[in-house]
């Protein structure tokens, strides 16, 4: 069954573990001297915030928040919505590295960027493990990137496929076969 959805792996286990012992170096040594605190968006980026986190030496804290794109299907309307928010009284000394899975259109990471410096914090910037490039529809570029991947629709390690398949250990491109038996 898996199997027929797969058209191929796009980043392995091994691959993932990579990226997050890269970016946990970087962010080490960017973060040393600042109080970090990692913003987990819900639900699509827990693997990856997770086996991020223990490759960060920085001391740092865990925020965690939920949104929602208006959409119909695969494209965003562009619309977000705070389902999920956090609240805590040192915002204003907090260095805020919001977490996410793939950035698609750039509206979700646009939004909460903004969303978190209207609360006051000293500063955010964000992080995420897949990039879509060419599929931008606002100006907006993450701080830190695992891996730039071509338009296809992914998988796996958080990303859901229909609300599934996020436990897989790793991330696969869905089969143009399995998309169309769905009409997409
Ligand atoms: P953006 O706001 O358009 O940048 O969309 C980001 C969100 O869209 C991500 O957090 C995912 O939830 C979802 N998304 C975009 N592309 C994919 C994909 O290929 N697989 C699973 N979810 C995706
Ligand atoms: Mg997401």
């Amino acid at each position: 069954m898996l199997e027929s959805i797969i058209k191929h792996i796009l980043v392995t286990e091994e691959e993932a573990q990579d990226i997050c012992r890269r970016l946990g170096k970087e962010i080490s040594r960017d973060y040393a001297d600042k109080n970090l605190v990692l913003v987990c968006v819900l639900k699509g980026s827990v693997m990856f915030a997770v086996d991020l986190a223990k490759q960060i030496d920085a001391v740092c804290e865990m925020e965690f928040v939920r949104t929602y794109s208006y959409g119909n299907g695969t494209e965003s309307t562009g619309k977000v919505q705070m389902l999920i928010d956090f609240d805590r009284p040192d915002i204003a000394e907090c260095d805020f590295l919001v977490i996410e899975d793939i950035v698609d259109s750039g509206n979700t990471l646009k939004f909460l960027v903004e969303h978190i410096l209207a609360k006051g914090a000293k500063s955010v910037r964000t992080c995420t493990l897949l990039d879509k490039p060419s599929r931008r529809k606002v100006d907006f570029n993450p701080d830190y990137v695992g891996k730039e991947i071509p338009d296809e629709f992914v998988f796996g390690y958080g990303l859901d496929l229909f609300e599934k398949y996020r436990d897989l250990p790793y991330v696969a491109v869905v089969s143009p076969e399995y998309l169309a038996t769905l009409g997409l």
